[in-house]
């Protein structure tokens, strides 16, 4: 018999003048997070994988704890059983690469004041000004790492999620709450985030103690599952160590779309086309989206794009993506059969238990990972597939295409399976049901276009995956013949 573990701690009993302390430094530790007057950008919707959180969920911008409830969610006869859950870290720091590279821009801007001649509008005059009075904030050291707005996106998800789902975020269900991370910063630093907004759900207005003191936790690192493709030998060998598998990108960024952007930028900050390059253009676009996710000020380089530049912008990070992660090449997404299986087998296990009336023992699974995580496998389950692959030369043509990366996995994206169990089912097979959430929004299945599905009929559909996909044979590289002993 499971003895329910009751989420207490020692922090509960704590004296009155402790607790009092602690509320107050809690609060002083609030009062930076508070939701800063919304600062926007008509850019916003075209920046890809760096896309805020509230603009894929325009309803949290009214107040992050908001409570919002997709109205297809089942509720009645159908009691939510299990919960799992594929979630990416929240708002980061650039990489070390994309500081590097804007230290470059900033270099060139400062090397074009000091011979500045004045010439152009007074606009773009002002807006150079502005470019070369813009302080470089960004240091080595933040490589990627989880910023504090990231944590407030876990720890809001974390506070939604409960709300949302109370039964299996009951107090009876906190000992059995399971946390996976990938070993990357970013994403431990991200479960410890929502398992703050966790106790914060469970201990209202009591300091969370360290991830360790915690009743539920701490997150395991499982980067087999959460990094599957640093584990793919045959996804690193043919696309991320393959200088031509993404020719398409590198075409694009020669390419006549983003010729006239260069040219464009050149002309308003007075440098020499040759100075600047695609690489250079795309980080200047993402600093709008850095300051913005990450400092809430609009950054002057904003005003260099307009939304035709930006929906061009938007193409070229969602071909790197489409060709690395999506449906470029087969093994991208053949590479998350292991996640695929994991969450089937959970699924499976919750079934058994609830058919056996014995307790769930893993009622809630909380993964966290990447936009590399999810993309595959979302990829693997036939979600945002266009009719026609994305090329370097159908920009037009993919206009209006499925697959745009900003609103599939924006910071803190979050895949979710629930499955249910509802009463008065004709069958038993009937009893057990399952939705797909997308950033907290209903994702109709692929097979049927419907919100819901019967589980059986869910894993029908997703049968020769089921059945055939080992990630340990899709990954293997093709043996090299005898014949390479030719002399
Ligand atoms: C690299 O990618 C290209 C284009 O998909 C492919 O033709 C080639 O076989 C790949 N090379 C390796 C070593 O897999
Ligand atoms: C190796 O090459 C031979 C002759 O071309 C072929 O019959 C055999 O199936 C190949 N083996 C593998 C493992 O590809």
């Amino acid at each position: 018999m499971l003895r329910a573990p009751r989420c207490l701690s020692r922090t509960s009993v704590a004296p009155a003048a402790a607790l009092a302390a602690a509320l107050l430094s809690s609060l002083a530790r609030c009062s930076h997070l508070e939701p800063r007057d919304p600062v926007a950008s008509s850019l916003s919707p075209y920046f890809g994988t760096k896309t805020r959180y509230e603009d894929v969920n325009p309803v949290l911008l009214s107040g992050p704890e908001a409570p919002w409830r997709d109205p297809e969610l089942l509720e009645g006869t159908c009691t939510p059983v299990q919960l799992v859950a594929l979630i990416r870290h929240g708002t980061r720091y650039p990489t070390a690469k994309q500081i590097r590279k804007l230290r470059q821009l900033h270099g060139l801007l400062q090397a074009r004041r000091s011979r500045d001649g004045g010439a152009g509008s007074t606009g773009s005059r002002d807006l150079r000004a502005a470019l070369a009075d813009w302080p470089l904030w960004y240091a080595d050291w933040m490589d990627g790492q989880l910023v504090e707005k990231g944590r407030q996106d876990m720890r809001q998800l974390a506070l939604r999620l409960a709300s949302l789902f109370p039964a299996l975020f009951s107090r009876e269900n906190c000992g059995r709450l399971r946390f996976i991370t990938s070993s990357k910063h970013r994403c431990m630093d991200s479960s410890a985030a929502f398992l703050q907004g966790l106790w914060q759900h469970y201990h209202p207005g009591l300091p969370p103690p360290d991830v360790a003191d915690m009743e539920f936790g701490p997150p395991t690192v499982n980067d087999k599952l959460m990094r599957f493709f640093d584990h793919c030998e045959k996804f690193l060998t043919e696309v991320e160590k393959n200088a031509t598998a993404l020719y398409h990108v590198e075409a694009f960024k020669t390419g006549p779309e983003m010729q006239n952007i260069l040219k464009k930028v050149a002309a308003t900050l007075q440098v020499p086309v040759n100075d600047l390059n695609a690489d250079l253009i795309q980080v200047a676009f993402f600093t709008c989206s850095f300051d913005l996710a990450i400092k809430g000020v609009k950054s002057p380089w904003c005003d260099v794009f307009d939304i035709d530049d930006a929906k061009v912008l938007e193409y070229l990070n969602d071909l790197k993506q489409y060709w690395k992660r999506g449906y470029g090449y087969t093994i991208n997404s053949r590479s998350s059969c292991t996640l695929f299986q994991d969450i089937f087998q959970h699924l499976d296990k919750a079934v058994e238990q609830k058919q056996r009336s014995q307790p769930i023992s893993s009622p809630v699974i909380l993964q966290f990972g990447h936009a590399e995580t999810l993309l595959p496998l979302l990829s693997l389950m036939g979600y945002f597939k266009d009719k026609e692959p994305l090329t370097a030369y159908n920009y037009k043509e993919q206009m209006h295409r499925k697959f745009r990366s900003g609103h599939i996995v924006p910071y803190a994206s979050n895949l979710i399976f629930v499955l249910y169990h509802c009463e008065n089912a004709k069958t038993p097979e009937e009893q057990f049901r399952v939705q797909m959430l997308l950033n907290e929004k209903v994702l109709p299945l692929a097979h049927s276009q419907e919100t819901v599905s019967f589980y059986e009929d869910l894993k029908n559909h997703y049968k020769d995956i089921l059945q055939s996909c080992q990630t340990s044979e899709e990954c293997e590289l093709a043996r090299a013949n005898s014949t390479s002993d030719e002399l």
